[in-house]
């Protein structure tokens, strides 16, 4: 990889991208063997340094680390020195005296994984950085859409869902983007950034025309904890208008899967039925995490240390 960090789908080239899915190919068949493990980061320490809550990011990342034979520290602020003040930067100096091969970053403040990655020897990786970007995810919902459709390029993604907040969609449009996709936005008018249209995307207010023709329809979470203002008038509106069920879904290609990062809330962006839907990847894309989170442990911390390392630029 030319980047010595994963700190965003921006920086990836298409080349890139391609490298990490082929990788996690391979790893996904190791996930599928009787006993799930290779030695390929034996005597490497993955340090997962999560400051915001996370079920699938943090599990995948460590059960990836495991699969892989490396050594997996935990790192649980509500119990580490942050509680006497030291800051994020020294937590992360202090970790990083302990040599650690990979750091995963996950933070509630866009920006943070960066400004670590500046402090530290060790390649940092983002798992999610306020309403910046998400790369792992993108990465492993592309992963799920080329094995369900063959193929990226061509395709009619639809994003449903809360844009302006959404780390999720912002990695994903530079990632399908960049791999050939028609990107297209739906919500109501307040979560479209005015300038998304920039990232080379088609904003919709009518999820029936942003719907009409897609391949892969992906519905966001409606995040509670970053909705500061009012958004839209309830969340029942929100329901009626942007909710995905059955009967709006036959507006998209008979063949169109459905997908969401998690984690859902049942009724609200996704209906009960079409959660469990047959055209719903859903479980999917968290298996399929696994794999992909293996290829970056393995791209990224697995190389090799020292002046070859230190000669490696950050974007
Ligand atoms: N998709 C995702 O990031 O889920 P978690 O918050 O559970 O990690």
């Amino acid at each position: 990889m030319k980047h010595r960090d994963l700190l965003g789908m921006e920086d990836l080239e298409r080349a890139d991208i391609e490298r990490i899915l082929e990788t996690a190919n391979h790893m996904r068949e190791v996930g599928e063997r009787d006993v799930k493990k290779v030695p390929t980061l034996r005597g490497r320490t993955v340090v997962n340094l999560f400051f915001e809550a996370s079920t699938r990011t943090r599990a995948s990342f460590e059960i990836a680390g495991k699969r892989l034979s490396a050594d997996v520290v935990n790192f649980s602020p509500s119990s580490s020195s942050l509680k006497k003040s030291e800051s994020i930067l020294d937590t992360a100096r202090t970790l990083d005296a302990m040599d650690p091969d990979c750091v995963i970053v996950r933070h509630s403040v866009a920006g943070v994984p960066k400004c670590i990655a500046d402090v530290l020897s060790a390649p940092v990786i983002n798992a999610g950085d306020g309403a910046h970007e998400h790369p792992t995810q993108a990465l492993l919902d592309m992963l799920t859409v080329q094995q369900e459709k063959g193929r990226i390029d061509g395709l009619t993604v639809t994003i449903v869902g809360d844009i302006a907040h959404s780390r999720v969609a912002r990695s994903n449009i530079y990632g399908f983007r960049r791999m050939g996709a028609e990107v297209r936005v739906a919500a109501p008018p307040t979560m479209i950034p005015a300038d998304v249209e920039t990232l080379g995307v088609k904003a919709y207010t009518s999820l029936r025309e942003a719907l009409e023709g897609a391949d892969v329809v992906m519905a966001l979470r409606i995040q509670n904890e970053r909705l500061v203002g009012s958004w839209f008038p309830s969340v029942r509106e929100y329901s009626a208008t942007f909710g995905l069920d059955r009967a709006r879904l036959r507006f998209a290609k008979d063949d169109a899967i459905v997908m969401h990062p998690g984690p859902v809330n049942r009724g609200v962006e996704l209906s009960h039925e079409l959660t469990d839907d047959r055209s719903s990847v859903i479980l999917d894309q968290v298996r399929n995490g696994v794999a992909i989170r293996m290829a970056v442990l393995y791209l990224f911390a697995g190389r090799q240390r020292g002046r070859a390392a230190a000669e490696e630029t950050r974007p």
